[in-house]
C-alpha cells in the first residue's frame, strides 16, 4: 500500500490545473460532481486554467491527496457559501473527488475525509454540511459510515439517466 498524504493547495501549476481539467471532464465524474440541468449539460467540459483554480482558492480551501507520489484526489471546504440548506454560522461546505479511477474503493476517501475534518475543528468551524446526489450510493455510505445524517432533499436538482434526482444534505458536528 502506498502512503497517502494531504498537501494543502497554495501554488497553483500548468501540472496541477491540467489534472484537475482531466477529472472534470471525465464523463464518469461529471454526473457525479455537479449539477446538470439536461442531456446536454453532462457534455459540457471546461479547461481549468491556473487562474481559474487559483480564482477558487479564494473562497475555497483545497487539499490534493496523494498516493505515493502520485496526485489522485482533492478534497475541499469552502466557509458559509450561499447553497448551504441550513444558515448555521461556522459551516464547512465540504467536496470530494477521488479523481483517478484505481485510487477509488482502497480507503482514500475515508482517510481524506477524516483529515479534513480535523482541519476544520482546527479552522474553528463547528458544523459541516455537504450535498450529495441521491444516485451516488458509494458516497453516501461513505458518509453515513462516517456520521453524516441527512437534513433535507432539494428536488429536481440534477439531470443523469433520463430524469432530474435529489441533492441530499447531510450535517456532521465533528468533534462531537
Ligand atoms: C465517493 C468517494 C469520495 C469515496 O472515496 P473512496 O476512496 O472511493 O472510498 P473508500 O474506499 O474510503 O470507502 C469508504 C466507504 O465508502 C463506501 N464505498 C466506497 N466505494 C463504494 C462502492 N463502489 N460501492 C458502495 N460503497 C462504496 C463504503 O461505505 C466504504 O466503506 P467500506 O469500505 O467500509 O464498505 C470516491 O469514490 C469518489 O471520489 N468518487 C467519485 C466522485 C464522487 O462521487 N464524489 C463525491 C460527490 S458527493
Amino acid at each position: 500500500m502506498e502512503t497517502i498524504s494531504f498537501v494543502r493547495l497554495e501554488k497553483v501549476s500548468e501540472e496541477i490545473a491540467k489534472t484537475f481539467t482531466r477529472w472534470e471532464s471525465d464523463l464518469e465524474l461529471i454526473p457525479l460532481s455537479r449539477p446538470n440541468r439536461s442531456q446536454e449539460d453532462l457534455k459540457k467540459v471546461e479547461v481549468v486554467t491556473v487562474e481559474a483554480l487559483e480564482h477558487r482558492l479564494e473562497r475555497n480551501t483545497i487539499f490534493l491527496i496523494y498516493s505515493g507520489s502520485k496526485l489522485v484526489g482533492e478534497i475541499n471546504y469552502q466557509i458559509d457559501p450561499p447553497q448551504l440548506f441550513k444558515k448555521v454560522r461556522g459551516t464547512a461546505w465540504v467536496g470530494i473527488t477521488i479523481g483517478e479511477k484505481e485510487a477509488r474503493g482502497k480507503g482514500i476517501g475515508s482517510q481524506a475525509m477524516q483529515f479534513l475534518e480535523k482541519e476544520i475543528l482546527a479552522a474553528g468551524l463547528k458544523r459541516i454540511e455537504l450535498g450529495v446526489f441521491e444516485f451516488n450510493k458509494p458516497a453516501i455510505a461513505l458518509y453515513r459510515k462516517m456520521g453524516y445524517v441527512e437534513i433535507g432533499r432539494i428536488a429536481d436538482f440534477t439531470f443523469w439517466n433520463g430524469r432530474m434526482w435529489q441533492d441530499i444534505r447531510m450535517e456532521k458536528f465533528p468533534g462531537v
